[in-house]
């Protein structure tokens, strides 16, 4: 059991429902604050499915000062959950940023104060979001934070949960190396609709490949430190993968919400342009995402 404690999770999407399913367990007093207001949170795993009894609330007027703010909201979204800070962040709360992307403290330091810790965290949990207040998790559940107090912290609230944390000496290195994953598998599972069995299709293999080249180019320009067998490594996974899990930009282009594009490839395009370094394919994926960002599946009329 971890110590019991006032969480606030903004988000109530895969991740932040996951997340605050798994703090429930073990003891901690959770508050969920959503955007679009349901009545239930219904986790479903391995184990079958489970009603988490968090505090749901869309107001922020609602909520006071939290130990542990979890920000899981898609990148994008990260400035409009202003208000909750607001309301949220007292003395000695810790904020931590959980989400796809290289920036995620950057995203929420100018919306705090100065002296608030924020923790930039890197998530493997593939979970899905099927209705407001269903998650579905269909795999990991594994994060990585920068070594120091905040991460040591952070490591002990989820004392107890299914997660396996890691404190990371090198943090940029982890944090592209997840990147690396996300420019390759997130657009290519959102532009042709399928789950991460495309890759199984040779032409989606060597696309993955000429993508992932670039990426590690300006990651190394970036100070990351990865090769060639990061890239490969990364294809096996996806070619061994059984289950029937997707990504969380195809779940968006399904349902038609903006996508993750701007922090993803777009992050990519952007570290490229300040190192000089030529990235036509992911600046060709990043014209396609912008294209089909926030689109239904009905195509123009
Ligand atoms: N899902 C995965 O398997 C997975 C795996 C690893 C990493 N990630 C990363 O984790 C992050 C979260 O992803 P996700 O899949 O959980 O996203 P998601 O399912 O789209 O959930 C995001 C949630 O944030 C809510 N939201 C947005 N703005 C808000 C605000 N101002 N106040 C309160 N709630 C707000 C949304 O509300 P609405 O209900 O109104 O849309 C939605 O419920 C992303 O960076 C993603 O790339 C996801």
């Amino acid at each position: 059991m971890g110590q019991a404690g006032r969480i606030a999770v903004i988000g109530s999407g895969g991740i932040g429902g996951y997340l605050a399913g798994a703090l429930e367990q073990v003891g901690h007093a959770v508050t969920l604050c959503v955007r679009t207001p349901f009545e239930r949170l219904i986790v479903t795993d391995a184990s079958g499915e489970r009603e988490v009894p968090v505090r749901i609330v869309a107001d922020p007027q609602e909520v006071g000062p939290a130990e542990w703010v979890l920000v899981t909201t898609k990148a994008q979204d990260t400035a409009s959950a202003e208000p909750w800070f607001r309301r949220l962040v007292g003395p000695g709360t810790r904020v931590a940023v959980v989400q796809n992307g290289v920036d995620q403290a950057a995203r929420a330091r100018p919306h705090l104060a100065a002296d608030v810790p924020v923790l930039p965290a890197i998530i493997y949990c593939s979970v899905e979001r099927t209705a407001p207040g269903r998650i579905t998790h269909h795999g990991s559940t594994k994060m990585s934070v920068p070594a120091g107090e905040d991460g040591a912290a952070f490591v002990r609230l989820f004392a107890g949960t299914p997660f396996e944390i890691t404190q990371e000496a090198d943090f940029t290195t982890v944090a592209w190396r997840k990147l690396l994953s996300n420019a390759v598998a997130n657009p290519i599972t959102a532009l042709t609709l399928r789950r991460i069995a495309v890759f199984r299709e040779p032409a989606i293999q060597e696309l993955a490949r000429g993508l992932m080249d670039e990426v590690i180019r300006v990651a190394n320009a970036e100070g990351a430190k990865l090769t060639g067998e990061d890239g490969a490594r990364i294809l096996e996974g996806y070619l061994r993968f059984n289950g029937d899990g997707g990504s969380s930009m195809l779940y968006d282009r399904l349902a038609g919400r903006p996508l993750e594009h701007a922090h993803l490839t777009g992050a990519v395009v952007a570290a490229a342009e300040r190192h000089g370094i030529d990235v036509p394919l992911n600046r060709t994926i990043l014209a396609l995402l912008v294209a089909a960002s926030g689109q239904g599946l009905a195509g123009d009329r």
